[in-house]
């Protein structure tokens, strides 16, 4: 595990939400897009924290190109909270409510891609793969201290429950994804 196989793996769990989010809105089941809703809130939560606090500090010196990137990156996480404390003033399952929703589903699937697509390999190229398994430990570490689940929750399982886990939380890629990867990526509760 290192700390950008950690991150992808957070970002295909959320994408599983929005397209659980997104199927649930087609078939106007607001209980379960509520309910799907307080996961993405949470997930986003955990995952700009340990971003802000760990990754992109220990990064962000990598390169010009890097330092940019984060700092765009930054920008839109302060989007997404704006959003999220928006969300958390209007009716929730109203008309406006999903509209908000949908927003920060758009910009966070804008943002995890911009980040996998420049930022991640552009860090990648720059950072010491013992520097990156080391900041994995760390943000693992703080996921658990925030309440969300750790590398610890899945170790016991096996290919099998992780894939039937993956399949039952939408993830994408996960049949070509290895145990480890599946392990990161399944959310175990
Ligand atoms: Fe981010
Ligand atoms: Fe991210």
């Amino acid at each position: 595990m290192d700390a950008i196989t950690l991150l992808t793996a957070d970002h295909n769990r959320v994408r599983g939400l929005f397209s659980r989010f997104k199927a649930a809105e087609e078939t106007d089941k607001t209980p379960t897009m509520l309910q799907v809703s307080e996961k993405i809130v949470a997930e986003l939560t955990v995952h700009t924290t340990i971003e802000e606090e760990i990754f992109y500090p220990a990064t962000s010196d990598a390169s010009e190109e890097v330092h940019k990137l984060i700092n765009e990156g930054l920008e839109e996480h302060a989007v997404a909270k704006r959003l999220i404390e928006e969300l958390l003033d209007v009716e929730a399952g109203g008309e406006e409510w999903v509209a908000k929703m949908t927003v920060i589903i758009e910009s966070v699937e804008h943002h995890a891609e911009e980040e996998e697509t420049d930022m991640f390999p552009a860090i990648r190229k720059n950072i010491a793969k013992d520097k990156l398994e080391a900041l994995a430990v760390k943000m693992d570490a703080r996921k658990g201290q925030l309440g969300a689940p750790t590398s610890k929750d899945t170790v016991d399982l096996t290919k099998t429950q992780l894939l039937e886990k993956a399949r039952e939380q939408d993830i994408p890629g996960r049949s070509n994804m290895d145990v480890e990867e599946l392990a990161l990526t399944v959310d175990p509760r």
